[in-house]
């Protein structure tokens, strides 16, 4: 299996989008309601938006192929004044899943956040999104906090916040 992770290009746009919107009605159908994953698709995988995105510059956005297919995709920011890297999406292939892809992709946002001077990383999961909190857990991440957002149209994202040191995991390897 040969496994690429490279940063994400204006062409590449739209094959992520899709690939999103594959692998959201797989995961969240059972956790929100289809209105739910439409608007939030909309919201955070329009074209432009994700144009926007890839010019900002404490945000980066990569891409996974593996045997030169588009397997998975995700996205970090750089917040707290610099001191943390949030690991805002990631994003694996149904029919790539527990291949150990999740995990080079997190790896990939730690080297980069470590690089820059960031102390911990972090990300928001769905309460009830069981698989991918089993796979943090498992890669270094403990829950931090309980959060319920308000993202309009009726709608709350029930999140955990989960963290992991850096710094820790510096010292632990
Ligand atoms: C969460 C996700 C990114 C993890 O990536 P991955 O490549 O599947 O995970 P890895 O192979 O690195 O790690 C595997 C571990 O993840 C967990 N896991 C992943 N998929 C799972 C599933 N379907 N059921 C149970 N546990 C699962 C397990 O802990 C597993 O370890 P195990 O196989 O030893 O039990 C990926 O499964 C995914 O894209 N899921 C759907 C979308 C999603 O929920 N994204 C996260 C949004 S916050």
């Amino acid at each position: 299996m040969n496994v690429l992770i490279t940063p994400l290009g204006t062409a590449d746009v739209d094959s992520v989008a899709a690939l999103a919107r594959r692998i959201w009605q797989q995961t969240y159908l059972g956790i929100i309601s289809q209105a739910q994953i439409d608007f939030m698709l909309e919201q955070r995988y329009h074209r432009q938006r994700l144009l926007d995105e890839l010019t900002m510059p404490d945000l980066w956005w990569d891409q996974l192929h593996v045997d030169g297919q588009l397997a998975g995709f995700s996205s970090c920011l750089r917040i707290a004044g610099g001191k943390e890297m949030k690991l805002d999406k990631i994003y694996v292939d149904p029919g790539r899943q527990r291949l150990g892809l999740g995990a080079r992709l997190i790896e990939h946002a730690a080297g980069r956040a470590l690089a820059l001077g960031c102390c911990t990383l972090i990300l928001a999961v769905n309460k009830r999104n069981q698989a991918a909190i089993a796979a943090y857990r498992k890669h270094g991440f403990a829950v931090r906090e309980s959060v319920c957002v308000d993202i309009g149209q009726g709608f709350v994202m029930d999140d955990f916040i989960m963290a992991r040191s850096l710094l820790m995991h510096t010292a632990e390897s």
